[in-house]
C-alpha cells in the first residue's frame, strides 16, 4: 500500500477546537506520518460556534503547514477542506464559495447534531446530492438514528458516503457503538476513515489498534479502499462507484 489517508482532521491552528498553535499542528502531522499517514485533509469546523475559518485563511494555513513539513522532512501533505454543520444556510454559503469542499472537489464533509432525527439527515443528503455535491457523513457512528436496520444503506442509495472515526473501531466488546462500527465495516458500508484529530493530548492521530483490527478482519482489497484509494478519489475529484 502507498500509505494511509486521513479525511477528517482539525490539524490547522487557531481556527476551531483543534490544534491550539502552529507548533502543535506540526507535532500532529509528525505523529500522523509516523503511523503511515501520507495525506491529510484539514477539516476545520464550519458551524455557528466556529465562524472564523474563512477559505483563504484555511488555504494559507495549509500552505504554511506543507512548507514546514517539507522543511522538517515529514512525508505527509495537507489539503484544505471543512467539516460543515449542515443547514440550508451552509449549503448557500458553499455555493458562494464561502465554505470549502474537500480539496476543491465535489465532495463535502457534512456533520449533524448527534441527536438529529433520521428524516432530517435523509433530507439533507438528498438536498446536497441534488445540488451536485458528493456528501460524506462525518463520523457516521455518532448518529443513533442511522444505526437502525437498513438506514445507513438507504443513505448510501441516496448518494451519501460514510466516514467513520478510527478510534471508535477499537472500542471494547460491550461498547454498542464499536460493535455497530465493526459490523458496518464487515458489511463494507463505510467509505472513509478519519482520525478526527484535535490535539496531542486527548484527541490524537493514534490509529495503531484500529489498524490492527482492520488488518485482521477485513478483506485486503476493501481495507485499501477505505485507508487510501477512496481518499485519492477525493483528491482527483472522481466519483466512487
Ligand atoms: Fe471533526
Amino acid at each position: 500500500m502507498t500509505g494511509i489517508a486521513d479525511v477528517h482532521s482539525h490539524i490547522l491552528p487557531g481556527l476551531d477546537d483543534g490544534a491550539p498553535t502552529g507548533k502543535v499542528s506540526v507535532e500532529m502531522l509528525r505523529a500522523a506520518s509516523a503511523q503511515g499517514i501520507r495525506r491529510v485533509i484539514a477539516t476545520p469546523h464550519y458551524s455557528f460556534q466556529f465562524r472564523n475559518a474563512d477559505p483563504r485563511r484555511i488555504r494559507g494555513l495549509c500552505r504554511g503547514l506543507n512548507r514546514k513539513a517539507v522543511k522538517e522532512e515529514i512525508p505527509c501533505r495537507v489539503y484544505p477542506g471543512q467539516e460543515i454543520m449542515y443547514s440550508e444556510k451552509a449549503l448557500e454559503l458553499l455555493g458562494k464559495g464561502e465554505i470549502l469542499t474537500m480539496a476543491g472537489s465535489r465532495y463535502i464533509l457534512v456533520e449533524f447534531d448527534p441527536s438529529a432525527p433520521y428524516s432530517f439527515i435523509y433530507m439533507a443528503i438528498r438536498k446536497c446530492a441534488t445540488e451536485g455535491y458528493l456528501p460524506i457523513v462525518a463520523h457516521v457512528e455518532r448518529y443513533r438514528s442511522v444505526h437502525g436496520p437498513g438506514k445507513a444503506q438507504e443513505l448510501i442509495s441516496q448518494g451519501a458516503y460514510l466516514q467513520m472515526n478510527y478510534q471508535r473501531i477499537a472500542g471494547k466488546w460491550n461498547d454498542d457503538t464499536a460493535r455497530w462500527c465493526r459490523s458496518m465495516l464487515k458489511k463494507e458500508q463505510i467509505h472513509f476513515l478519519g482520525t478526527d484529530m484535535h490535539n496531542m493530548t486527548s484527541r490524537t492521530p493514534e490509529i495503531a489498534r484500529p489498524l490492527k483490527w482492520i488488518e485482521r478482519h477485513l478483506e485486503a482489497e476493501y481495507a485499501e479502499k477505505i485507508l487510501w484509494k477512496n481518499a485519492m478519489k477525493i483528491l482527483a475529484d472522481e466519483k466512487i462507484l
